[in-house]
C-alpha cells in the first residue's frame, strides 16, 4: 500500500531557535500520541535542517529542504546542492513548488536537473504540480497539471518515478484560506493517478502518494483525507503550530 504523509513546509519562517522549539514540539507530541501509519516530515530552511535532524527521532520523523541546486557544486554563490542537503541528514527535498516556479523561474528544464540531483543523491523528491486561479476557471486545471507533469517527472524511469512523492497544490488555495473542495481535490488526485497509469502502470499509479497542499487545516484535513486518491498533505501555515499540525496528521 501507499504511504500516508503529512509534510510540514515552513516556507520561509522561523529562526533557528524557533524551529528547534517548534521540531521539539511536533516530535513531542508524535512520541505521546503516536502518528499511526502516517509517516510525518518537517519542511525546514536549509539553515535549520541540522539541528532539527537532530531534534527530532527520526523512527517518527523525516526532515526536508524545500529546494536544492540544479547544479552538483561549484561556482555558485548562495546556492545548496543535493549532496549537501544529503549531508545534513534530511531524506526529502520539496521541490517545483509554485513560489519557486513563479518568483524564481523555476522552469521544467531547471526542475528536471534537480529532481535528477536529488534522485542520485538518494533524496526523496516531493514534486510539486498545480495550477493557477485563471486555469481552473478556463475549465483546462486537469490537462494543465497532466502537462506539468509529463514534462517533468514522467520523463523519469520506473524505477526511478517509484521513488517520487507528488504534491498536487492549487496555486489558488496556497495562504489564501481557501481550500479545494474535497471534490476538487479527489478529482484532481484522480487525474493524477490516471495519468501516472497511462504513463507507467497501475501498479506503479497506485503505489504513488499524492498530497493535497492549500490551506489545509486542522479543521479541513480529515474529510480531504477521507478521498480515496488523497494520500496526505504538504502544509505551508499550519505547520508552524505543533498542535495545528499534529491535528492534521490525526486527520487520518
Ligand atoms: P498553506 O497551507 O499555507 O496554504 O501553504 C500550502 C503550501 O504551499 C505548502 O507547500
Amino acid at each position: 500500500m501507499r504511504q500516508k504523509i503529512v509534510a510540514g513546509n515552513w516556507k520561509c519562517n522561523t529562526t533557528l531557535q524557533e524551529g528547534i522549539e517548534l521540531a521539539k514540539a511536533v516530535d513531542a507530541i508524535v512520541a505521546k500520541e503516536g502518528a499511526k501509519d502516517v509517516v510525518v516530515v518537517l519542511g525546514t530552511p536549509f539553515t535549520h535542517i541540522t539541528k532539527v535532524v537532530e531534534t527530532v527521532d527520526s523512527k517518527r520523523i523525516g526532515v526536508a529542504a524545500q529546494n536544492c541546486a540544479a547544479e552538483a557544486k561549484g561556482a555558485f554563490t548562495g546556492e545548496v546542492s543535493a549532496d549537501m542537503v544529503k549531508s545534513t541528514g534530511a531524506s526529502y527535498v520539496i521541490l517545483g513548488h509554485s513560489e519557486r516556479r513563479e518568483y524564481y523561474g523555476e522552469t521544467s528544464e531547471i526542475l528536471n536537473k534537480k529532481v535528477a540531483l536529488a534522485l542520485a543523491n538518494g533524496l526523496t523528491p516531493i514534486f510539486c504540480c498545480g495550477e493557477a486561479l485563471n486555469i481552473r476557471e478556463a475549465g483546462t486545471h486537469n490537462e494543465y497539471v497532466t502537462k506539468q507533469l509529463a514534462e517533468t517527472i514522467f520523463n523519469l524511469s520506473s524505477e526511478d518515478f517509484k521513488k517520487i512523492v507528488i504534491a498536487y497544490e492549487p496555486i489558488w488555495a496556497i495562504g489564501t484560506g481557501v481550500t479545494a473542495s474535497s471534490e476538487q481535490a479527489q478529482d484532481m488526485h484522480a487525474n493524477i493517478r490516471a495519468a501516472i497509469t497511462a504513463k507507467f502502470g497501475v501498479e506503479i499509479a497506485e503505489g504513488t502518494s499524492i498530497l493535497y497542499g492549500g490551506s489545509c487545516n486542522a479543521k479541513n484535513a480529515k474529510e480531504l483525507f477521507a478521498n480515496k486518491d488523497v494520500d496526505g498533505g504538504l502544509i505551508g501555515g499550519a505547520s508552524l503550530k505543533a498542535e495545528d499540525f499534529i491535528h492534521i496528521i490525526n486527520g487520518f
